[in-house]
């Protein structure tokens, strides 16, 4: 191989106008967002539509719409806000999740609604029930019914990769014909291998009847650690589309990561001879707002995103990349959007220069914005001597209206005893002019906080899991707390981050508190993809 074929510049289309494009489809928030520890309310999904958009995305799979009323307000929201990039809600081949879907997107510029069902022998025989021709009709009504209500329709055929090809290019072919332009053959147990899907996508575009005029696309889970590897091989035999996820989450082992797929295609361009829309340079700040969102670290070894990607810590590699940075450096860390050099800064620093580093790291505030933002930073510049980029992005992020109430935190004071038990005293105050002061005991002091901060606003918190970490370096770093309680019949998640991590701690259970408190009466109710009247959408 020619070392000099891998060189990749910033920005998209490296391989020249003449390369077919390979569409990228989005499903954080669908696929991704369904998976345990990665909900997002909607203020959060709203945040990272916008920054999907501004990434470059094609298609961004917003949600499920007939899921909850939560989903249906979260896919409409980004429909009417979102400019280019075309929204698309799930639906199965069911009148009432189509129709939800058609209503959640009414307000886009460009709409899509992915209908799909099970076509594998083992989901026909044992999740759906239905035969061979009972699962052909209900494809074709079903994309019949979306493609009246929205401008272009998708079909998956669930689990396509165990089931039979002739019977899949039959439903394929029925689809095509009742109207779906694109068609995903998803790997949904994330069970296949690169030949064999590459067999498949092949295979479908000799056989399916009108192939010629539809996308084909490639949707892989990662099982067995292939998810990438199978996406890349779909898109070697044809698949125009691929869908994934950033920092590949996604149901259980996760699907193929978006970052990944996209910086393969750039890096070995004169290999793949694709390109696609995506700004590489947003793909780093991109994973870093997924991860401040959901609370949910990547991996150190992560590729592409994770802290040692471009890390180079042997001896004779930084001997050879002092020489020729060739020599061990396949892409450059600028290509992805890590900042460099990594800026610090402290109490003597602008608005400029806060403003230009926000910038850098993909927060673009308004003036409002800024101005509460400065003001925390100078707060925290006051405590602490270097101010990292995950200090300013917990800033950042801290002016999400979850940090703004309707309650605050007016006093907080903690004691631990000897033998483990702890004490802690809130005084709390809501938009509305009521105070609220309470004291309890603990487990130690997380939990006499929780405890003090339930009693003062009248809600049952059930603590299901505390995480803490650090968001920057030194000793004096802020702590970022996930708290995840149960209220009713439903998890919650929040986050909060102080140099304390008790105060941080406080802060994610009053964020909880809060999205509780805003929820109108009918997203407080439990209404989930589990409660669904079907199963869950995968096996
Ligand atoms: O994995 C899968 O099969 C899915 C479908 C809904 C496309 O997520
Ligand atoms: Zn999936």
């Amino acid at each position: 191989m020619n070392p000099e074929s891998t060189k990749t510049t910033a920005g998209p289309g490296s391989v020249g106008a003449a390369a077919e494009r390979v569409r990228i489809f989005d499903t954080t928030l669908r696929d991704g967002e369904q998976a345990p520890g990665f909900s997002m309310d909607r203020r959060a999904k709203l945040r990272m539509a916008q920054a999907l958009e501004a990434l470059g995305v094609d298609i961004l799979e917003a949600g499920f719409p007939q899921a909850s009323p939560d989903d249906f307000a979260a896919v409409a929201e980004i429909a009417r806000t979102l400019k280019n990039t075309t929204v698309c809600g799930l639906a199965r081949c069911q009148a009432g999740d189509i129709d939800a879907a058609g209503r959640a997107l009414e307000t886009a510029r460009h709409s899509r609604i992915h209908v799909f069902l099970s076509t594998s022998p083992l989901h026909r025989e044992h999740k759906l029930g239905m035969s061979k021709a009972q699962v052909l009709d209900a494809a074709v009504a079903g994309v019949e019914q979306a493609r009246g209500l929205c401008h272009e329709v998708e079909f998956s055929a669930e689990d396509a990769l165990r089931t039979e090809p002739e019977f899949l290019a039959e439903v394929f072919s029925a689809a095509v014909a009742a109207g779906a332009t694109t068609l995903n053959a998803p790997d949904t147990v994330g069970y296949t291998t690169p030949s064999e899907i590459v067999e498949l996508f092949s295979w479908l575009r000799q056989h399916v009847r009108g192939a010629e005029q539809v996308i084909f696309s490639c949707h892989c889970h990662d099982d067995l650690g292939m998810a990438v590897a199978n996406s890349l091989a779909a898109i070697s035999a044809g698949a125009r589309q691929v869908e994934c996820t950033i920092n590949g989450i996604g149901e259980r082992a996760g699907n193929a990561a978006l970052e990944e797929v996209v910086m393969a295609l750039k890096v070995r361009a004169a290999h793949f001879g694709v390109d696609t829309r995506i700004d590489t340079r947003k793909l780093h700040p991109t994973s870093r707002l997924l991860t401040q969102l959901t609370g949910q670290v990547v991996q150190r070894n992560k590729a592409i995103v994770g802290d040692n990607a471009f890390a180079h810590e042997a001896g004779i590699h930084q001997h050879g990349m002092l020489k020729h940075r060739g020599t061990y450096e396949i892409m450059r860390p600028q290509d992805v959007g890590i900042a460099e050099p990594r800026l610090v800064l402290g109490k003597h620093s602008g608005r400029a220069a806060l403003r230009q580093r926000l910038q850098t790291l993909g927060h673009v505030p308004d003036d409002a914005g800024m101005d509460a933002i400065f003001a925390r930073f100078k707060t925290l510049a006051d405590k602490k001597r270097a101010i990292h980029d995950e200090d300013l992005e917990a800033i950042a992020l801290g002016q999400d209206p979850d940090a703004a109430g309707p309650w605050r935190i007016v006093q907080l004071n903690t004691a631990t005893h000897l033998g483990g038990s702890a004490s802690a005293s809130v005084k709390l105050a809501h938009t509305d002019g009521r105070e609220a002061s309470e004291a309890s005991i603990g487990d130690g002091p997380v939990d006499a906080v929780l405890r003090a901060i339930e009693r003062a606003t009248g809600n049952d918190l059930e603590l299901t899991d505390f995480q803490v970490r650090s968001v920057s370096e030194g000793g004096d770093a802020q702590g970022q707390a996930q708290l995840t309680v149960r209220h009713g019949e439903r998890e919650w998640t929040g986050h909060g981050v102080s140099t304390d991590i008790v105060e941080a701690a406080a802060l994610a259970a009053l964020a909880i508190v809060n999205r509780i408190e805003r929820q109108p009466p009918a997203g407080r109710r439990p209404a989930t993809l589990a409660t669904l009247a079907t199963p869950r959408i995968h096996p």
